[in-house]
């Protein structure tokens, strides 16, 4: 069982953000400047919509962020973000563009059973970097959560073979229960890039 409202769940209250995800992403920014203003953003699992508060603002009124989630938002989108609500396991899922930048904070449901979330985790990290190397621009940059694992060992691998710098972080806005890192790959080598 996790403290459910601690500092920061209580912060993103206080503030008006819809979940205290938008302090992670804000910690990523810092330290690896992921985006920039004016940038194009696909964020994957977006509901209920904190990074989309953030990234509105982040980018501004000439930036556009393509949010994505199963759920709906729990927020109006601001003018600069377009919600396109679908499973990113969608055979259908296409964009018209390709983005600076793709974030990904999916979760699975979550079972308890630890082999078992780690495993949809690790489903749902590859799916987003397959869609990653559709949809990424050239030096484009990639940040996905996921649940460590052998199967993510491999993973981390095969993103290190198509970016120019990769790192492991873990926000201190996570949950100290929360077993969740984030993967940072900036300096997306490029669709043909074998
Ligand atoms: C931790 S929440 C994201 C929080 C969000 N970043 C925010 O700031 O509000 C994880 C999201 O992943 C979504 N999700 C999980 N599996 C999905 C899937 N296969 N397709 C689309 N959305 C999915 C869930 O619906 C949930 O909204």
């Amino acid at each position: 069982m996790y403290e459910r409202k601690d500092h920061f769940y209580k912060k993103a209250k206080k503030e008006g953000f819809a979940s205290r995800a938008a302090y992670k992403i804000l910690e990523i920014q810092k330290k690896f400047g992921i985006w920039k203003k004016g940038g194009l953003i696909l964020d994957l699992g977006s509901a209920p919509g904190g990074w989309l508060q953030i990234l509105s603002k982040e980018v501004g009124e000439k930036g556009l962020i393509v949010g994505v989630d199963r759920s709906p938002l729990k927020i109006s989108p601001p003018l600069n973000v377009r919600f396109i609500q679908t499973d990113i396991h969608s055979p259908d899922i296409a964009f018209e563009q390709r983005f600076d930048c793709i974030l990904s904070d999916l979760s699975p449901d979550l079972s308890g059973i630890r082999f078992r979330d780690t495993y949809l985790s690790f489903e749902i990290a590859s799916r987003v970097f397959t869609l990653a190397k559709q949809f990424l621009k050239k030096n484009g940059n990639l940040v996905i959560k996921v649940f460590p694992g052998e199967e993510v060992d491999r993973l981390k691998s095969e993103m290190k073979k198509h970016f120019e710098r990769f790192a492991t972080f873990i926000p201190e806005a996570t949950r100290k229960t929360s077993s969740e890192v984030y993967l940072v790959a900036t300096g997306f080598k490029g669709a043909a890039h074998v």
